[in-house]
């Protein structure tokens, strides 16, 4: 059984899909054994409580820099033998110390179709601002490895959407949820935890199980 850890910063909706699918047990051979914020009272603290998943708080703001804290999250991560990382709605950017020990282990969900919309600024709501701006007619989610780079790494899992022409960031960003990052974040964590994923080079081919 794979050991989850799941970073969070905010509201949790991803968090509480990823609790939901494994009460369904549609996380095959994976727990959530933690949640860890980079922020502190934030709801997803409240939706890992009433899961009964432990939690701990490495607020960015006590660390001088990006890599110190992800000195202190690697730290955390071993101590408590954690298999895989999931970034699910985590706005803090990490160090290349974090994936020399996690490496193609650590999974994280954009609400975009990258390489669209995706890299330096592009998180929350200010990703479908750009979308609308931009004049997409279609957008979605993306499930990827985290590498060094920015929303660069291998992707595991797409889906798109419509955008339709009334549409507001809020409208967009909630038929994304509900359509794509909802459904396949547990998607790819549950085939992460069956070693159902192989990264060769840029493609993450999915093996049968
Ligand atoms: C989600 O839409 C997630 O895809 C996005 O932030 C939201 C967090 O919502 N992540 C990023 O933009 C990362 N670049 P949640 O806290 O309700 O899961």
């Amino acid at each position: 059984m794979k050991k989850i850890a799941v970073l969070v910063s905010g509201g949790g909706t991803n968090l509480q899909a990823l609790i939901d699918a494994q009460s369904r047990g549609e996380i095959v051979n994976g727990k959530i054994s933690v949640v860890i914020s980079s922020v502190p009272e934030v709801y997803a603290l409240e939706r890992a409580q009433k899961a009964g998943i432990p939690s701990y708080v490495l607020d960015r703001k006590y660390y001088p820099s990006s890599q110190s804290m992800t000195v202190a999250l690697l730290e955390k991560l071993r101590e408590l033998s954690i298999d895989v990382v999931v970034m699910a709605g985590f706005m803090t950017i990490v160090t290349k110390e974090l994936f020399e020990v996690y490496n193609n282990s650590v999974i994280n969900i954009h609400p975009a179709l990258i390489p669209s919309f995706a890299g330096p600024g592009c998180y929350g709501l200010h990703v479908h601002e750009k979308a609308l701006a931009y004049g997409v007619k279609v957008s979605g989610a993306t499930v990827h490895f985290v590498t060094e780079e920015c929303d660069s790494g291998p992707i595991i899992l797409q889906k798109a959407v419509d955008v339709l022409p009334d549409d507001t960031p809020e409208v967009l960003q909630r038929r994304i949820m509900e359509q794509c990052e909802w459904t396949l974040l547990p998607q790819a964590v549950s085939l992460f935890c069956q070693n159902r994923l192989r990264v060769d080079g840029r493609v993450v081919r999915i093996l049968e199980p």
